[in-house]
């Protein structure tokens, strides 16, 4: 079905963003450069029981929690939903039947209020959600995107401009995490729990691999690392919970760091820009920070609520789709598998 809306250029536009990719039903909405709301309803507690993400669960949270969510952005930013000018939803890389629901939703309103719709990468958020609210907005850099689904470095020379230099060949970092969290007997996730853990540990207390540390190119590989970790639990002697858990951490942490850190030296960029949960972390945080100041590179992380899954770094895209003159056709569909560079 052709969208009859005509495409905005408009940096002032209103925009209503939503994100159901995965666990989290988000909602938010944007003028300008400005953020005026960002509700996330997690799902966190629902999925814990499993021990991760159901995705049937998942579809039917997201059916019951999108509506109120959106009210409740809509009413948090102080917008009527007849004053937005386009509405955004993430159309991948997610669960199928999650992302069918954000997008869904997303069309409809804009059909009804003929107004843009505009199919975001999920990916794409998270990459440029550290120039959220910053002065000059995206700049060329090399980028680290972390999280439970991903483990990425790209080369950003513009908005749209993306090389991928490497990408994790097995587990991505965050899902590490998760699973080794799950091996501890921590509650679901794990990353924030092996993050609180690990604060209290020594993180030389055991020598894990450090996976394709030293390798010619810009992959990586943490299933085996998680595997060390399995063989050691039934022989921990006495190496302590908070041991295990800021030991693996280092060993994550030291590879995402050194391999981020060559990408700059190799492409020339002096500005890392870091995103995805795992940027929560930290102790990425903190050893991301020594390494640039050495290096002399300028670090850019978003703030924790824009690192984990949300709709304003939807809507951050949405924006620049729009200041770009871009929309989407109704006619384009979720790609559970999208990829960031196709
Ligand atoms: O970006 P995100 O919310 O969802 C995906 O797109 O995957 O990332 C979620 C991931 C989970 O694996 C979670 O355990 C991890 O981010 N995470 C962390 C921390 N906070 C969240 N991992 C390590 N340390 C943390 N503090
Ligand atoms: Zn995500």
């Amino acid at each position: 079905m052709p969208n009859h809306a005509s495409p905005i250029t408009n940096y002032a536009a209103c925009i209503l963003a939503i994100e159901t990719s995965c666990d989290e039903t988000a909602a938010a909405v944007l003028r300008g450069g400005k953020l005026l709301a960002s509700e996330v309803a997690s799902q966190i507690a629902v999925h814990a029981q499993y021990g991760g993400v159901v995705p049937e669960v998942a579809s039917r949270q997201h059916l019951r929690a999108l509506r109120p969510v959106i009210a409740q952005a809509l009413a948090a930013a102080g917008v009527a939903l007849a004053e937005v000018d386009a509405f955004a939803a993430t159309c991948g890389p997610g669960l199928a039947s999650s992302l069918m629901i954000g997008t869904s939703v997303a069309k409809g309103l804009a059909v009804a209020l003929r107004k843009p719709y505009l199919a975001i990468n999920h990916l794409e958020g998270h990459l440029l959600s550290p120039f959220f609210g910053t002065h000059e907005g995206v700049r060329p850099a090399v980028a680290l995107i972390v999280s439970g689904g991903h483990t990425l470095l790209v080369e950003i020379e513009a908005f749209g401009k993306y090389r991928l230099l490497g990408q994790t060949q097995d587990d991505a970092a965050g899902e590490a995490f998760d699973k080794v969290g799950k091996l501890l007997g921590l509650p679901y996730p794990g990353g924030p729990n092996v993050n609180r853990l690990a604060t209290s540990g020594d993180p030389a207390r055991v020598d894990f691999p450090r996976s394709m540390l030293h390798s010619d190119d810009f992959a990586f590989s943490f299933s085996g690392l998680k595997t060390s970790v399995r063989y050691l639990l039934p022989k921990l002697g006495d190496i302590s919970l908070p041991d295990v858990c800021a030991s693996f951490q280092e060993a994550v942490v030291d590879v995402l760091v050194a391999k981020t850190l060559r990408a700059a030296e190799a492409t020339g960029r002096r500005l890392i820009a870091v995103s995805g949960g795992v940027s929560c972390n930290t102790r990425l945080r903190e050893k991301l920070r020594a390494a640039c100041a050495a290096r002399g590179c300028e670090l850019l992380v978003a703030e924790p609520a824009l690192c984990t899954d949300n709709a304003a770094m939807i809507g951050y895209v949405a924006r620049l789709m729009l200041a770009h003159g871009q929309s989407s056709a109704l006619t384009v569909d979720i790609d559970p598998n999208l990829r960031l560079v196709a």
